[in-house]
């Protein structure tokens, strides 16, 4: 097991936002990353897509590195593809501080956990809309995020889907019996109208791409974000 080199913190009572960069002008990447670094961003959301797992392709280890060396924020990286134990290794040496599989993914998610571990990062599984959370319990030991989809992944600047109240509520529930600290992040949708609602739910980390990166001030709308979310 390599020493933990991670830069994501444990869950700290605190609400994490994360914009991600999948929205963003990727002509300008290291300015609009340094925009919502100094905006207060938490940490950086990273999709992975490899047109099979979603239909949609998005970005390599390459990016990752990039990033990696312009910026100290933590970097969440969230694999939407079929074959995740593949890609855990160059994700982690290239600069993730937490990498998240799917569990509806082909790969073994615990053996996956395990190989994350095993890089030294944190671990994150996530589900989509319609997968039923029960299938995270015996997975929390191994656990430091579940990311719960609110919008089918695949593409930003999707619609929050009204189901996913009841879908984190649920998440919680299952993290607090657990007795385990886990972070419970929400993606897709989320904008100053929306985040409340993930909040009251129980989430304590909030990913937003269209919101923050396609809006004329990045900076004012993740602090909108921000002052929307009454807990901080
Ligand atoms: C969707 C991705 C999301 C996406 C969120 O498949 O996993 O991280 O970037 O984008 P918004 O905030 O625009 O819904
Ligand atoms: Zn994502």
């Amino acid at each position: 097991m390599k020493k933990n080199t991670s830069k994501m913190p444990a869950v700290n009572g605190k609400i994490s936002i994360a914009p991600s960069i999948l929205s963003a002008d990727l002509c300008n990447l290291g300015q609009e990353v340094a925009r919502v670094a100094n905006a207060g961003a938490d940490w950086l959301h990273v999709d992975i897509m490899d047109g099979h797992f979603v239909p949609n392709l998005s970005f390599g280890p390459a990016v990752v590195r990039s990033l990696r060396s312009n910026t100290t924020l933590a970097l969440d990286v969230h694999l939407m593809v079929t074959n995740p134990l593949r890609f855990i290794e160059p994700f982690a040496k290239a600069g993730a501080d937490l990498l998240t599989v799917h569990v509806e993914s082909q790969d073994d998610t615990l053996e996956a956990l395990k190989a994350i571990q095993a890089q030294g990062i944190k671990t994150g599984v996530s589900i989509k809309p319609d997968t039923d959370p029960d299938v995270l319990a015996p997975l929390t030991p191994y656990l430091d995020l579940i990311l719960v989809m609110s919008v089918y992944p695949g593409f930003g600047g999707q619609t929050f889907l009204e189901s996913s109240p009841a879908q984190i509520k649920k998440v919680r529930q299952l993290i607090n019996a657990s007795g385990k600290q886990i972070w419970l992040e929400v993606d897709g949708g989320i904008n100053a109208q929306t985040a409340p609602l993930a909040l009251a739910a129980g989430a304590d980390a909030l990913v937003a791409g269209h919101a923050i990166f396609s809006s004329a001030d990045p900076a004012l709308a993740l602090k909108q974000i921000r002052q929307a979310t009454p807990e901080i």
